[in-house]
């Protein structure tokens, strides 16, 4: 399985900060936003990532980033000339999905919680059809919300709607099966211009093939899109980090636990930072790499 990282769009809700600067290379506390949803994908598994932004903004992400080695990642870059919907990653990922299947993960979504990289890693595994997330939340009408049967399956979807049939709403993380890049390319734009993630996870509902994992009580989800959001997320991940002394999100880390590097170089990778916290905690990582614990 690939996976693709959203990393365009407008920011428009984040002006004045967007659109000069990237929304994705916003700090959460003590990382740029991406670094999350790479990290989503990372504990998935997944090594082969393509990160689509903009024109303006594609350059920094590779500079950022590379080609991924030093995590032991195959990272890609593609620009999305405009904002034509979340859908659009698979015909600008056409090429770099090649027939394979994929996951999508919005730039600006933030998970956090305990048990997260089986349930990842479970999908991951998924033989046909789409798996979407479920998760309670306080507004549903705020989002697209899943009706869902007794074996998972979802049998209602609905974008924003007045009178939500259920509280549960489908966060930014995506898993597709090969049939998705010609699922898009079958849709038309919606009313505001785009075309619509929610239209291919319709297809999948019509083919009965659209399950939904539900991610249980105290998970944390996180949209990073608005200025209140934003500063939610970098005082929650400031909040764990400080209690238990473990990071959120550190891609370097998470590149070891999964075995994707053995740690020798990453120090090296990273040695601009080494007055900070964070590149302290790496080092400790690797110095005692062989006292980890699992499920840490
Ligand atoms: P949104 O938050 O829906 O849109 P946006 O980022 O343009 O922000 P705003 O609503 O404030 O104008 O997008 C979700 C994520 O997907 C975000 O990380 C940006 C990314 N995105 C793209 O990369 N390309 C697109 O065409 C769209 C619509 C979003």
């Amino acid at each position: 399985m690939k996976g693709i990282i959203l990393a365009g769009g407008r920011g428009s809700r984040l002006y004045p900060l967007t659109p000069s600067l990237s929304k994705q290379l916003l700090p959460v506390y003590d990382k740029p936003m991406i670094y999350y949803p790479l990290s989503t994908l990372m504990l998935a598994g997944i090594k082969e990532i393509l990160i689509i932004s903009t024109p303006e903004h594609i350059d920094i992400y590779k500079k950022m980033l590379g080609d991924g080695d030093w995590l032991g990642l195959s990272l890609q870059y593609k620009v999305q000339d405009k904002p034509r919907g979340l859908a659009d990653a698979f015909i600008v990922g056409e090429e770099f999905i090649d027939g394979d299947k994929v996951a999508l993960i919005l730039g600006d979504n933030v998970f956090y919680g305990h048990g997260f990289s089986q349930v990842l890693q479970e999908s991951a595994k998924m033989e046909e059809g789409a798996i979407v997330f479920g998760y309670y939340v306080q507004n549903p009408s705020e989002f697209g919300v899943v009706e869902v049967d007794d074996e998972g399956y979802v049998i209602s979807l609905e974008e924003k709607p007045k009178e939500p049939k259920s509280s549960f709403a489908v966060p930014g993380l995506y898993f597709y099966d090969e049939d998705v890049v010609n699922i898009a390319k079958t849709l038309t734009p919606s009313a505001r211009g785009e075309i619509e993630i929610t239209d291919v996870n319709l297809e999948y509902m019509r083919r009965k093939q659209l399950r939904v994992s539900m991610l249980g009580r105290g998970f944390a989800w996180l949209d990073t899109g608005t200025c209140d959001g934003l500063n939610e997320a970098s005082n929650f991940v400031r909040t764990i980090q400080k209690r238990q002394g473990l990071y959120v999100a550190c891609i370097e880390e998470i590149a070891m636990t999964m075995g994707f590097i053995d740690g020798s170089g990453v120090l090296d990778a990273i040695s601009e930072g080494k007055s900070t916290d964070y590149y302290h905690y790496v080092k400790n990582i690797v110095e005692r790499a062989h006292e980890r614990k699992p499920g840490l």
